[in-house]
């Protein structure tokens, strides 16, 4: 079977500096999980698709920008992309590299083959001709033909939650002298032995890192700012996740939310005697309303208790050398780990959606926008919802392309 992912991009037009190429089929803005998803479930309908991506492979984020003792948090059930699941021989618990490993394989099996070193820079519907424009800039290129211009149909948003790096606003954060990183950077603590290092952050990222740097004999400490719910990975044995997914289906929010919290109790230990307070809601409320991830606790907690990981309050601003804490408390540290999360780059290219998208990059109501723009993967809901997003749009694609 010939591949059905669209390599017959013509130049139909050169106009001024910019060169158009018409895409028989859907513009993917992205080539990581739900870029590929996207395409592959496309593919499977008979609908072509070109995927425009920055980097110079799949899956950057988890190549280029994830730390190296990184497992996926969610079990491998909740992680696969549709229509070729998780291998048996991987473990539930998948390493950053078998995850890699497993996009490779996929994007081999339905030979989808993005365009490498596209940057996207603005993308805008003409009201005119009722088609997408998608420029992007191809740094390797001569100067003159950096630019191009794909013109289609359909525009698929897959550039993902984590595009940017968020760098809070910290008083001070300039004049600190030591070595400053967004958690992106991370590798592993082996950089940093004997170091005193600060982890300003206390999601599943800043206290996963936390505990790399005290494995590498470096002296964490770790900013919790907000309360925040620290959970067992594994409840009576079962995935944390798969349980809360299971209890959700059969009793209201607010009970699965007690159980969990109560079991969590049992388990742990009362999180707020070291610093880590619960928040009021319950962890899958939180989840569900403001999008905010529960931390699954693979270790952190027991350094903690055991003082290897020390609790730091808010911070009111960084030093030359180190940082003061709300408390009135200054230390100094040899390093900071901006473990302060990411941001979605969306409103910086894509034009005239504020009806579709909030200025957060969020879209407003789901996968699907308005004239042929559909969004994968900034559903707040992990590889679970990349996967589900790229079902329906390619359902729905579908319908349009064969009466088209
Ligand atoms: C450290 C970490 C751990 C995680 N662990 C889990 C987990 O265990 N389970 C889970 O379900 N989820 C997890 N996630 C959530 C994660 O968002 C998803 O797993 C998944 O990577 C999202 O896929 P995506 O394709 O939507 O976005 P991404 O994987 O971010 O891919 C987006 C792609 O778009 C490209 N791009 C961005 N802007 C442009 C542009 N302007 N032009 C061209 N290309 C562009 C990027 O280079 C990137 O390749 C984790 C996230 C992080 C950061
Ligand atoms: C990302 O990592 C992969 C695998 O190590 C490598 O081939 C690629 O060149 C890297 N890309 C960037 C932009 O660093
Ligand atoms: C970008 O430009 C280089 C050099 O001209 C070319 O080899 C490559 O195919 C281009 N990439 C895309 C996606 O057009």
């Amino acid at each position: 079977m010939p591949p059905l992912v669209s390599e017959e991009i013509n130049d139909y037009l050169i106009s001024g500096k910019i060169s158009s190429t018409w895409v028989d089929g859907v513009i993917i803005v992205g080539a990581g999980p739900s870029g590929l998803a996207t395409a592959a479930c496309l593919q499977e309908k008979g609908v072509k698709s070109v995927i425009l991506e920055k980097s110079d492979c799949i899956a950057s984020l988890w190549q280029n920008r994830t730390y190296d003792r990184l497992h996926l948090h969610t079990p491998k059930k909740f992680c696969g992309l549709p229509l070729l699941p998780i291998p048996d021989s991987v473990p539930t618990y998948p390493t950053r590299q078998q995850f890699v490993e497993y996009v490779k394989e996929y994007a081999r099996h339905f030979d989808i083959k993005p365009r490498f070193g596209e940057l996207v820079q603005s993308a805008s519907f003409d009201e005119t001709s009722k088609v997408w424009r998608v420029q992007s800039t191809n740094k390797s290129k001569s100067l003159a033909s950096q630019k191009v211009e794909y013109v289609g149909k359909w525009l698929v948003v897959a550039t993902g939650e984590n595009a940017d790096d968020r760098i809070p606003e910290l008083p001070g954060l300039q004049s600190y002298r030591g070595r400053l990183i967004h958690s992106s950077r991370y590798k592993n603590g082996a950089d940093y032995e004997g170091d005193k290092v600060l982890v300003v952050g206390s999601g599943n990222s800043g206290m996963e890192i936390a505990l790399d740097l005290s494995n590498f004999n470096a002296k964490p400490s770790i900013v919790v700012r907000s309360p925040v719910h620290v959970l067992p990975r594994e409840v009576f044995g079962r995935a944390t996740y798969a349980v809360a997914m299971a209890l959700m289906k059969r009793v209201p929010l607010w009970f699965a939310d007690r159980l969990l919290v109560l079991y969590s109790y049992f388990i742990i230990g009362n999180t707020a005697k070291y610093g880590i307070k619960r928040p009021k809601n319950g962890p899958l409320a939180m989840k569900e309303h403001l999008g905010r991830t529960p931390v699954l606790d693979v270790g952190t907690f027991a350094k903690i208790k055991s003082g290897g990981i020390k609790v730091m309050p808010a911070i009111e601003s960084l030093t030359t050398s180190g940082a003061r804490f709300v408390d009135g408390r200054c230390q100094i540290y040899d390093a900071i780990i901006l473990a302060t999360g990411y941001k979605c780059n969306v409103p910086s290219w894509l034009k005239g959606e504020d009806e579709v998208f909030s200025d957060d990059g969020f879209p407003k109501c789901g996968w699907k926008g308005r004239r042929g723009l559909y969004v994968a993967g900034l559903s707040k809901k992990g590889l679970l919802g990349c996967a589900q997003d790229a079902r329906l749009i390619a359902e729905d694609i579908k319908k349009a392309y064969i009466s088209g």
